[in-house]
């Protein structure tokens, strides 16, 4: 398992020099499915599944924390047949901290900390704009393509779900 690692991020977020952003240990999974229930747009997982999650794939996801709580997650792995393509699953960030580019801190770092990716994919929602804004402009501040396609359609997701949009970024310069 991926020891946690701690840093500080003083360039891009205004939330002061308090915002660090590190791998999530166990105990994490908890603040981030909390994170996640609050959003009420993100597909809420089992507490057992955000658990699980900060336990074997650390490594491929980063928590914010701001005067030690934690305030934002990225759940992310490597796709198992391309393992130099990172793909981020989730993103979430409490209501009092965002647009302040806690999110966008959270990619960056996650992204430079993966040894070997040259790819980042995620999918979004078509009425995410908050969502398509965040990789859109990750993409930008990289100098990356992106192509966008249906991955999953509505009739496989059920539910009345939107369909989700596959974003692939890359090759995404360091
Ligand atoms: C989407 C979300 C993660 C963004 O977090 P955030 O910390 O507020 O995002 P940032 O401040 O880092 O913004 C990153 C960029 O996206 C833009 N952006 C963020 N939210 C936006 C919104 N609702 N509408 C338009 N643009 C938005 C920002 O302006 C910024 O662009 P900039 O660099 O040009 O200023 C957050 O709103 C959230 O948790 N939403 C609910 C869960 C969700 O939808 N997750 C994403 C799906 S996985």
């Amino acid at each position: 398992m991926a020891a946690p690692v701690e840093s500080p991020v003083l360039a891009r977020p205004n939330i002061g020099e308090e915002l660090t952003i590190g791998h999530p240990e166990v105990s994490d999974g908890v603040a981030c499915w909390r994170i996640a229930e609050a959003t009420g747009v993100l597909d809420l997982n089992s507490r057992y599944a955000y658990l699980l999650w900060c336990r074997d794939f650390a490594a491929t996801s980063v928590v914010a924390r701001h005067g030690g709580d934690v305030i934002g997650f990225v759940t992310g792995f490597r796709r198992p047949e391309v393992p130099s393509t990172l793909v981020v699953w989730q993103v979430g960030v409490d209501a009092a901290a965002r647009g302040r580019g806690v999110a966008a801190a959270m990619l960056d770092a996650l992204f430079d900390r993966v040894p070997g990716v040259d790819h980042l994919e995620a999918t979004v929602t078509p009425d995410n704009t908050g969502s398509i804004a965040l990789f859109n402009r990750f993409a930008e501040r990289r100098g990356a393509p992106v192509h966008r396609g249906e991955l999953f359609g509505a009739e496989l997701l059920g539910n009345g779900h939107a369909p989700e949009i596959l974003f692939r970024i890359g090759p995404v310069g360091r």
